[in-house]
């Protein structure tokens, strides 16, 4: 199998005046093969989101090497990262990161800014809220959606522009375990459209729809 993504022996050290150097990630292989869905699981501050910005290109390592569709993104520049972070990667954050005054439609058109392509917007915009099942909202303010509702127009945003990878750091955490499932079924139906999906987690139910779980203590896999 063809690895879509791969880290060798990356390291990730915070250092900040005053206080002693914070190692988030260790010496760190891991090889993540084209369609694959894995789960990386682990206690707070064990890393995850570290390993997920990293692999994402929103932050780089401080040593090692990162492969990104065979492209090694360790030493990029801001803007080569920014375009492989546009075109290969989609990203569900934490915190979600949508813009609370505006409607589905509005944050899902976002990274088609940045994007070359900016060919079918609106079908494009459409496709990813009817896939993740919101396209009834996509007129809604965020604010006035329940969190399993933006949770859906975060994973849309993250789909619109077609990326090959999926990751999504603990996208199961603030909602009900009706919703968990739902998201988990919505993970695995992105997946078996063959995009690759990493996925950070406490939830067992989202773990248990990954093919493969990673585990992470203290920056390292164990
Ligand atoms: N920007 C940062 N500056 C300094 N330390 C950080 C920063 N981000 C994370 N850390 C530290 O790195 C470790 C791993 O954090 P993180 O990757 O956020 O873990 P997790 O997502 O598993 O909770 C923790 O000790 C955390 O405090
Ligand atoms: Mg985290």
């Amino acid at each position: 199998m063809e690895n879509v993504i791969e880290l060798r022996s990356v390291s990730k050290v915070y250092k900040s005046k005053g206080v002693d150097d914070v190692v988030a990630l260790d010496n760190m292989t891991l090889e993540v093969g084209r369609g694959e869905f894995i789960a990386i699981c682990g206690v707070s501050g064990s890393g995850k989101s570290t390993l997920l910005h990293i692999i994402g290109c929103l932050d780089q390592p401080t040593s090692g090497t990162v492969l990104v569709s065979g492209t090694d993104v360790s030493n990029l520049s801001d803007t080569k990262l920014a375009r492989i972070r546009n075109e290969k990667i989609g990203i569900v954050l934490q915190d979600f990161a949508l813009i609370p005054y505006r409607t589905a439609y509005d944050n899902v058109m976002v990274p088609l800014y940045f994007s070359k392509n900016k060919k079918n917007a609106n079908e494009r915009i459409m496709e990813s809220l009817e896939k993740t099942g919101v396209a009834d909202l996509a007129r809604r303010e965020i604010r006035k959606m329940s969190g399993g509702q933006k949770q859906r127009v975060a994973i849309a945003r993250a789909l619109v522009n077609d990326p090959d990878i999926i990751l999504a750091d603990e996208p199961t955490g603030q909602l009900d375990s009706k919703t968990k499932k739902e998201i988990a079924g919505l993970f695995k139906a992105i997946n078996s459209e063959g995009r690759t999906i990493v996925v950070v987690t406490h939830d067992d139910e989202l773990a248990k729809t990954a093919d493969r779980v990673i585990r992470i203590s203290d920056g390292k896999l164990v």
